[in-house]
């Protein structure tokens, strides 16, 4: 379990400068203007959503990456920390928003101990890779994290054979490890799971969250859960 877990911070560093070709679309992720276009448009309906939330005064972000959410949450939170267990991913992030509220921490989710609660708990792409024997502990720390009243915020992907690189292969067949490449070839292991709405809603609701989980069309799943 640990050499995937290190394997799946190796590719997001390896791949942070490249990261963002995936979200806008280009290189590798372009699938056409009428396929990029039906991408966009599902973004917007998940920022629609997200933006149903707010103001709040404290915002936890969950495996930030290069900050394409995180960017979104400064319109809707006052103070934002963002933790990612790659020093690359969190450069990118903190050059490109340059922003003094958003605190920035190096922290392995899997060795996380929640020492403080928050208004707002925010992941995007990231319950994905979390293995299967990890997410219930993982979800208990969510929760731990959330303040009486707060929120959970998760946006994940829906299985849908365009909404990776041309080059990857992507299966419905059960197998949780995927291969992944870099634009120069290297290789990486990870974990990859499409959650269905109901087993997302049950996790949720096993750990304590009142939830409730919604999809777009094709490309993405996404949750708000309140802690009561
Ligand atoms: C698919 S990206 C999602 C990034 C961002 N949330 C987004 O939506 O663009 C997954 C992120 O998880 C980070 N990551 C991988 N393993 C991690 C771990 N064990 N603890 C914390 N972050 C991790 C990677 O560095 C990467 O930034």
């Amino acid at each position: 379990m640990d050499n995937i877990i290190q394997e799946q911070i190796a590719y997001y560093e390896a791949r942070a400068s490249e990261y963002d070709e995936w979200f806008y679309r280009i290189g590798r992720y372009d699938r056409g203007e009428e396929i990029n276009q039906r991408w966009f448009n599902e973004v917007a309906v998940v920022k629609n959503a997200l933006y149903q939330n707010g103001p709040v005064e404290d915002i936890l972000e969950l495996a930030c990456g290069t900050g394409i959410w995180t960017q979104e949450l400064l319109n809707i939170g006052k103070k934002i920390t963002a933790f990612d267990a790659s020093q690359e991913v969190l450069e990118i992030n903190r050059a490109k928003l340059g922003a003094t509220h958003v605190e920035y921490k190096l922290v392995d989710l899997f060795s996380w101990e929640p020492d403080a609660e928050y208004d707002f708990v925010f992941f995007s792409f990231w319950l994905s890779h979390v293995p299967p024997t990890l997410v219930d502990s993982f979800l208990t720390k969510v929760y731990k994290s959330v303040c009486v009243g707060g929120q959970v915020f998760i946006i994940d992907s829906r299985f849908d054979l365009t909404s990776t690189a041309k080059n990857h292969i992507l299966e419905n067949d059960g197998n949780i490890y995927i291969s992944r490449k870099l634009n120069d070839g290297q290789e990486f292991t990870i974990v990859k799971i499409f959650y269905q709405p109901e087993e997302l809603q049950d996790k949720l609701a096993q750990v304590g969250f009142h939830a409730d989980v919604k999809v777009t069309d094709n490309y993405f799943i996404y949750a708000k859960g309140t802690k009561f």
